[in-house]
C-alpha cells in the first residue's frame, strides 16, 4: 500500500467515536515497518486533509483530495496572503464556532498552519539537549525548544532517558504560572498523563509532593510510566472520579484544575476535532468544569491557590467558569498571574494564551487564592 492509499484509509476511517489521531495512531503502530520519513508524510498528509477539507472539491476522489490538501498547506505555508481574511474565518472552523470564540482572522491563520512541535527538558539536561538535537531552536522559557526536525523524537536516547518531555508551550505556560515551591504539596486533579504533573514536580526541584489523579485508570498508568522515564519520584497516582469526594484529607498549598473541555484550543494541532466537536459538548463540558471546580475547592489551605486551566478557548468553558465560581465563593479571591510569554505587562486575574500569540495551543487559566 502506496503512502497515498494508507493515508485515504485513515480519513475515511475516521470519525466521532474513532477520531483522526486515533486511527493514525493505531494503524502507524500496526505498520511499524513503515519508514519514519513516509510516517510523517502521512500524518501531514491526514491533518492537512483534515485543516483544508472545507477547500477540498468533494466530487474528487478521496486520495485527490488529500493530495489537493497538501498543496493547499504548502502554498499557504509560501504565500499566506494568497488566501483572504474572510475565506480563512468561514472556512477553518465550523460554523457554530464563531456564536462561541472570537474567530478572528489571526486566530484562524494560526488554526491553518502546521503546528509547532515543542519540547521541554528538565533543567539539569538543558544544555546536553541543546547540543545534541539538531533543528532545535530556543523558546521562550529557559527550558523550552521549538523542534524544526523531521526525526521520531519518541526514538531519540535523550527522550528514553527522561532528559526532556514533548509538550505543548502553553501547557508548559501553566506550569509557570502553577510556580509551585519547594516543600508545597499540590494536588494535580485531572492529572491524565502526567504532562503537568512531570513539569510542577521539575519546577519543585523534585522536593515535597504531588498528588496526581484521574478518573482514567489507563491514563494513570501511561503517567507512572513517563514519571518512571523522567526519574519523578515525588507523586502519588490516584484514582478520582470527579466527585465531591476527594481522594485524600490532605489540604492542598496548591490545587491544578487541568479540566477536561471541548479541545477548541487544539484545533490547530488537531483538525479533524474542528468537524466532530458540538455546541453540546461545550455546554455539557461547562457543567462539567462546574462541577470538578467545586470538587477541588475545599481541598485547599487557607492561603492556598487554585489554578484552573482548559485547552479550550470557548467563553462557555473559560469566562464563563471563572466569572461564576468568582460569584458562587465568597472564600476566594481572584488572584492575578503573570503571562510567562510577557512578563512585563501586568497581571490578570483571567488569562487568554492565544495560539496566534504563543505558537502553541489555545489555553485559558484563571486563578483563585482560598482566603
Ligand atoms: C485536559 S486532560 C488532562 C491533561 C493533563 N493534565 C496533562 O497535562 O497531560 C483532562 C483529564 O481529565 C480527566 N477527566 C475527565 N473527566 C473527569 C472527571 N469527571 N473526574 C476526574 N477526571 C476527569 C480525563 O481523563 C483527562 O485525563
Amino acid at each position: 500500500m502506496t503512502p497515498l492509499q494508507l493515508a485515504a484509509r485513515i480519513v475515511s476511517r475516521s470519525s466521532v467515536e474513532t477520531p483522526a489521531d486515533m486511527v493514525l495512531r493505531q494503524t502507524l503502530f500496526r505498520r511499524r515497518g513503515l519508514s519514519p520519513s513516509d510516517a510523517t508524510w502521512v500524518s501531514r498528509a491526514v491533518f492537512s486533509y483534515f485543516r483544508w477539507e472545507r477547500w477540498l472539491a468533494s466530487d474528487r476522489p478521496l486520495e485527490s483530495r488529500i493530495e489537493d490538501g497538501l498543496r493547499l498547506a504548502a502554498r499557504f505555508a509560501a504565500e499566506p496572503k494568497a488566501f483572504s481574511d474572510d475565506e480563512l474565518v468561514r472556512n477553518s472552523v465550523p460554523d457554530w464556532a464563531t456564536a462561541h470564540l472570537p474567530t478572528t482572522a489571526a486566530l484562524a491563520r494560526a488554526l491553518q498552519q502546521e503546528p509547532t512541535l515543542w519540547i521541554r527538558s528538565r533543567p539539569e539536561f538543558t544544555e546536553e539537549v541543546s547540543q545534541r538535537l539538531r533543528d532545535l531552536h530556543p523558546g521562550p522559557f529557559a527550558d523550552s525548544f521549538r523542534y524544526a526536525g523531521r526525526e521520531d523524537l519518541f526514538l531519540d536516547r535523550g527522550f528514553q532517558a527522561g532528559q526532556f518531555e514533548i509538550q505543548d508551550i502553553a501547557s508548559q505556560a501553566v506550569g509557570r504560572i502553577c510556580a509551585p515551591r519547594a516543600g508545597e504539596v499540590w494536588w494535580d486533579a485531572c492529572a491524565g498523563e502526567g504532562g503537568k504533573t512531570l513539569h510542577l514536580s521539575a519546577l519543585m526541584g523534585g522536593k515535597s509532593l504531588i498528588w496526581a489523579s484521574d478518573r482514567a485508570a489507563w491514563r494513570l498508568d501511561r503517567l507512572r510510566q513517563r514519571a518512571g522515564r523522567a526519574k519523578c519520584f515525588n507523586y502519588r497516582a490516584v484514582h478520582w472520579d470527579g466527585s465531591e469526594h476527594p481522594p485524600t484529607k490532605t489540604r492542598f498549598d496548591g490545587i491544578l484544575l487541568d479540566a477536561p473541555c471541548s479541545g477548541l484550543g487544539t484545533w490547530g494541532r488537531n483538525p479533524h476535532s474542528r468537524w466532530t466537536t458540538t455546541v453540546q459538548d461545550v455546554e455539557e463540558l461547562a457543567a462539567i468544569q462546574r462541577q470538578l471546580i467545586m470538587n477541588v475547592a475545599d481541598s485547599l489551605k487557607p492561603g492556598g491557590r487554585l489554578i484552573y486551566a482548559v485547552c479550550t478557548l470557548s467563553h462557555a468553558e473559560t469566562t464563563g467558569v471563572a466569572d461564576w465560581f468568582t460569584q458562587e465563593r465568597s472564600d476566594f479571591d481572584t488572584l492575578a498571574v503573570v503571562n510567562p510569554f510577557q512578563p512585563d505587562e501586568p497581571p490578570v486575574t483571567q488569562l487568554h494564551l492565544w495560539p496566534q500569540d504563543t505558537a502553541g495551543n489555545g489555553m485559558f487559566v484563571a486563578a483563585w487564592k482560598k482566603l
